[in-house]
């Protein structure tokens, strides 16, 4: 199945699955099995963060797979505290020895922390994991307009990703805007809406799942992936592994498209990131 997943192309000049598995909420006793199903359905794209608490289990899931490390792409998070404290060396260090792989694909700063302002400290850091080959890419999570700009104003290395919350609800237009004229790839965090209001009963949701004989979640996804966006859905379940990674067998036709766009309310389910410090 993931011979199906598109390939986006990164600034960095590596390419990332359009499509991977993300492990937010995946306690640690259920992370190696939960990611080695998800490998076993045909993800090779999977999405972790320090602040996941469960590292160790995706390396280990990594391991048992057999799969080769590098038709996987792995990607890990700065946490907050090592971000405001200035630990960012040493925690990087920590990501691969815990994961147990030599180099990640990409590493995010993962909130941006106004108020302690160290992300331009913190990304020169990360450049510097970038020019010696241990993150092929390095990108930033939660950045807001105004701490891109100043991110591109100030530093050399132009972020490969800006992972935020996006979905039918917040469509992010404008930063997804700037990304596009900035050559950084959005990739989608929370894409089914963490499962915090019924996205899957709207009316045009519905409909497009019926027209295709899919589930909301197949719809809302499909969405995602035509609109250009990475997208990383989180499931303990099986079955919905197969159900969020089967999704190219189907495509939503342009009215369906813009019918789901009009369900944009500009609503955060999530933390405000000029808030979060
Ligand atoms: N950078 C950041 O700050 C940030 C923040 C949040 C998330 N993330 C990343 O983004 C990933 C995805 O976001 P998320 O986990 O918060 O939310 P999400 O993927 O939007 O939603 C996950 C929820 O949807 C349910 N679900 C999954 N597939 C389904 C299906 N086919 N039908 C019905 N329900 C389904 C899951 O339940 P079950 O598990 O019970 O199936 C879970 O409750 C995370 O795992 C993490 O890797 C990043």
């Amino acid at each position: 199945m993931s011979a199906h997943t598109p390939q986006v192309r990164l600034n960095s000049g590596t390419t990332i699955p359009q499509l991977g598995f993300g492990v937010f909420k995946v306690e640690p006793s259920d992370t190696q099995r939960v990611v080695e199903q998800a490998l076993a359905a045909g993800y090779r794209h999977i999405d972790t963060a320090t602040g996941y608490n469960n590292e160790r289990e995706v390396g280990a899931a990594l391991r048992a797979s057999g799969i080769p490390r590098d038709e996987i792409f792995l990607t890990t998070k700065l946490r907050n505290d090592h971000h405001r404290d200035g630990d960012v060396a040493a925690a990087f260090e920590r990501s691969l020895e815990a994961l147990g792989v030599d180099f990640l694909d990409l590493y995010l700063i993962h909130w941006p922390l106004p108020a302690s302002d160290r992300y331009i400290t913190t990304w020169r850091t990360f450049e510097g994991f970038f020019r010696d080959g241990r993150a092929k890419a390095i990108g930033v999570s939660n950045f807001l307009v105004e701490h891109l700009t100043r991110l591109l104003d100030e530093t050399e290395v132009v972020p490969a990703v800006n992972q935020v919350e996006l979905h039918p609800i917040f469509q992010q237009r404008e930063l997804r805007a700037f990304h596009e004229r900035a050559g950084i790839v959005t990739e989608a965090w929370g894409p089914l809406g963490q499962s915090k209001y019924d996205l899957f009963t709207l009316a045009p949701i519905q409909a497009a799942a019926g027209a295709h004989g899919v589930t909301p979640a197949q719809v809302v996804l499909r969405w995602h992936l035509q609109t250009g966006n990475v997208v990383i859905p989180k499931t303990t379940s099986p079955e919905r592994m197969a159900q969020n990674i089967d999704l190219f067998g189907f495509e939503l036709t342009d009215s369906e498209m813009r019918a789901i766009d009009e369900l944009d309310e500009n609503r955060r389910v999530g933390g405000d990131p000029s808030q979060v410090n």
